[in-house]
């Protein structure tokens, strides 16, 4: 079981807050709206994966959404949670544009968690301050001041994010962040709002933050990375690489567009190369599997196959050559057991490109123990039928047996 390092203002250096935004990023998925009842199952069981913090929605966006938030505060945020790897709950987090509304509304939201956090933003990219919010760079950094401050009042524990950050000027984004500090913020967000950089210039936005930023230590610095050109991920290892010490990730990737950072991916590769970078989550990795069903399930969104951690072929083998290997060895084709993320075993698929070596495994385990000519036939007969389909199922197998033994 990890060690969970949950709600401490500043935990250890080695330890890698995971922040999961599945309630709130992942819900703006186009088509992913969750009902009450399934958030707080997720939010139940994110809690048992041993998350830090749930975004757990934006109370300015609905009722609805306002009531999601204050039933999961409730009843997840609020005592300890059965079978979580912490005794304590995780924080419940809520999202607010900089202004009192919507800032009054999270904290409408979350005010019943022990834990609590409101996660204010606004953007800094050009390209937003002339477009969208059509406000100066001046009026920017007011705003920020006087609504992290009023966050900031109302509760202990906020969180800044300057939107666009991937793409905002680094000067100006250093100011925003200095005057976040000054007014309060205890987490520094860094989005990558529409996935446009790459990992070598996340990270080294990541590093330059915490070289320029005045008071950069009284911060938690995040990274929220998306994942439109498929980086998500290795943006946001770069940035914690970098030195962010919290990662915000969705179950199974879903988000905005093309997605956020996946929790899972994120997770493993901390936890599979900890030699690389010596860090560590509080999250029980064999919760994996169970969750990423739930958010499927409830969202509707399938797992692509080849998802990787999660999906259906992540720990499937078809190869003959794989599948000889995988027979001889498992550290021949996986870097880690099926059982750490929740999974039951890993899967030799067969079909067209499996081998003999397979076959015979697979009839063994089904009690069949053909004789070498047996087997020769029965491989025969196999291979003519996995040219026909796609996967030679264990029915199929069986008949293969009758007719061999018949001819025998
Ligand atoms: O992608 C983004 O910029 C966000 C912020 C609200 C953090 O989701
Ligand atoms: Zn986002």
């Amino acid at each position: 079981m990890p060690e969970m390092i949950a709600n401490q203002a500043m935990p250890p250096s080695d330890y890698v807050r995971i922040f999961d935004t599945t309630l709130r990023d992942g819900e703006q998925s186009p088509g992913a709206t969750m009902t009450s009842s399934e958030k707080l199952e997720i939010a139940l069981a994110l809690a048992k994966l041993g998350v830090d913090v749930i975004e757990t929605g934006f109370p300015a966006a609905s009722p609805d959404d306002l009531l999601a938030v204050q039933t999961i505060a409730e009843r997840v945020g609020a005592a300890a949670v059965p079978g979580r790897p912490a005794p304590t709950p995780p924080i419940i987090c809520a999202l607010a544009r900089a202004t009192k509304v919507d800032i009054d509304k999270a904290w409408e939201g979350v005010a019943r968690a022990a834990h609590p956090r409101i996660h204010t933003f606004l953007a800094t990219s050009d390209i937003h301050l002339k477009h969208k919010l059509r406000m100066t760079r001046a009026e920017v950094l007011d705003r920020v001041r006087a609504m992290v401050a009023y966050a900031r009042d109302l509760c202990a524990d906020v969180e800044f994010s300057p939107e666009d950050a991937g793409r905002s000027e680094p000067e100006f984004l250093y100011q925003v962040l200095e005057a976040a500090i000054a007014a309060g913020a205890t987490t520094l967000n860094i989005p990558d709002t529409v996935g446009y950089t790459i990992p070598s210039e996340f990270g080294a936005l990541i590093a330059g933050i915490r070289k320029n930023v005045a008071g950069i230590d009284r911060a938690i610095v995040s990274v929220h990375c998306h994942n439109d050109l498929g980086l998500a991920t290795a943006n946001a290892l770069e940035g914690i690489r970098a030195g962010a010490r919290q990662a915000e990730v969705t179950i199974n990737g879903i988000g905005e567009r093309a997605g956020n950072t996946a929790l899972e991916e994120i997770v493993m590769a901390l936890a599979t190369r900890r030699a690389v970078f010596g860090l560590r989550t509080g999250i029980d990795t064999t919760q994996i599997a169970t969750v990423s069903r739930l958010v499927s399930a409830a969202t509707g969104f399938n797992v692509q196959p080849n998802k990787a951690i999660v999906g259906a072929n992540a720990f499937a083998h078809e190869s003959g050559i794989h599948q000889d290997g995988m027979l001889k060895h498992q550290e021949t084709y996986e870097i880690m057991r099926p059982e750490m993320v929740g999974v039951t075993q890993t899967r030799l698929v067969l079909g067209k490109h499996s081998g003999r070596h397979a076959l015979r495994n697979r009839l063994e385990e089904l009690g069949y123990h053909l004789d070498e000519a047996q087997l020769a036939a029965a491989f025969a007969s196999f291979k003519a039928l996995a040219d026909k389909k796609k996967h030679v199922t264990d029915p199929d197998i069986e008949a293969i047996v009758s007719t061999t033994r018949a001819q025998a």
